[in-house]
């Protein structure tokens, strides 16, 4: 009877005893080391045991009994810390891989659209909201219809007005305006016309303001009865849609081969508001197009009866326009992809 009693004592204070050394464990790999020195098949448990076989038969049972007891307290003490020692990790991670949602996301690099481009798409919206269509030609081109049919003569000085990039050998050329779409729209298509044309034009030319390729937006309506009250009218609708309200703009007479009578259009200067600067030449004007009347002679060259069909039509420079519109001093910058630049106008 001591014997039994002896042992069981000695079993509960083993458990204790390792229930102890558990609380104290640094890790999972130390927690498991610790349950072996107990449970394991040469741990402290199964060493007491080897006293069974000393106990007599009846006693056994309760040994057993025991055993077991302390087995399980140990067992239950090992899973509940491993319990913790996994919940802590996690927690830790937790932490470790927090995410800050509410920074700022990076943004992707993106293309910056060209001023330009978004000025021309400007232009094209203005006229096509006044019934516009968009018409398109090439840009090496026949001199018939750069200058011939547009009323420049061979030998005519107009032709100075334009430095020509001529392609040697052949009767082609760069296109110096993007006129020559009026003769290639009204030889395709029967009036009413109404076409609106952007597109690159080329001159023997560079300086600050000028570069050898840049781009205009012509404009031709042709129909029964067009007046210069319409030229004014389309073109008044177009100044208050691209420049504002409040934009002041004359009509002043001038000469285009093609045009007649001709006019360039001027709005009040938008840097000094007409008082004079560097930018309008103290005039207190900016020439932004010029426009006419289209000249009998163009329409007869197309076959179009001038005692039955008029027309007006229209030219102006995108770089201009845009130049204006963003006081840009450099027409350069326009084409030189400048990020600096170009990040001003996304
Ligand atoms: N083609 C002319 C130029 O490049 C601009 C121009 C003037 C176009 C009068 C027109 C116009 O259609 O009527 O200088």
């Amino acid at each position: 009877m001591d014997d039994i009693e002896s042992l069981e004592r000695d079993l509960a204070a083993l458990a204790a005893e390792a229930q102890d050394a558990l609380a104290s464990a640094a890790d999972r790999e130390d927690a498991i080391q610790i349950k072996n020195r107990y449970l394991g098949r040469n741990g402290q448990v199964a060493a007491l045991m080897r006293v069974l076989r000393d106990l007599p038969n009846e006693a056994r049972p309760r040994a057993g009994q025991a055993s077991n007891a302390c087995k399980r307290a140990i067992e239950a003490t090992f899973s509940s810390l491993m319990e913790r020692i996994a919940a802590d990790e996690l927690a830790r991670r937790i932490e470790a891989e927090r995410l800050d949602i509410s920074l700022p996301a990076r943004r992707p690099h993106t293309l910056e659209p060209n001023p330009l481009r978004a000025v021309e798409q400007d232009l094209i919206d203005i006229f096509a909201a006044a019934g516009f269509e968009v018409a398109s030609g090439p840009e090496v081109e026949r001199d018939f219809y750069n200058f011939e049919a547009l009323n420049f003569p061979p030998d005519h000085p107009a032709r100075d007005m334009q430095d020509t990039f001529v392609l040697e050998g052949e009767d082609l050329l760069m296109r110096t305006h993007t006129s020559p779409v009026q003769i290639r729209t009204m030889l395709a298509y029967e009036p009413p016309i109404r076409v609106i044309s952007p597109g690159r034009v080329y001159r023997v030319d560079e300086d600050p303001t000028h570069s050898p390729v840049f781009h205009q937006v012509e404009g031709l309506l042709i129909d029964e009865g067009v007046t210069f009250a319409d030229l004014k009218g389309t073109l008044r609708y177009f100044i208050d849609a691209c420049f504002g309200l409040q934009a002041r703009a004359r009509f002043r007479p001038s000469y285009f081969p093609f045009t007649e009578p001709s006019a360039e259009v001027d709005i009040g200067c938008i840097f000094c508001d007409g008082d004079g600067c560097s930018v309008c030449s103290h005039t207190g004007w900016l020439e932004i197009m010029g426009c006419g009347m289209v000249d009998p002679n163009v329409l007869e060259h197309v076959g179009i009866d001038p005692d039955r069909f008029s027309g007006f039509a229209f030219g102006m420079g995108v770089e201009r326009i845009a130049m204006l519109r963003h006081r840009v001093p450099d027409i350069r910058l326009m084409f030189g992809n400048d990020l600096r630049f170009l990040r001003q106008f996304s």
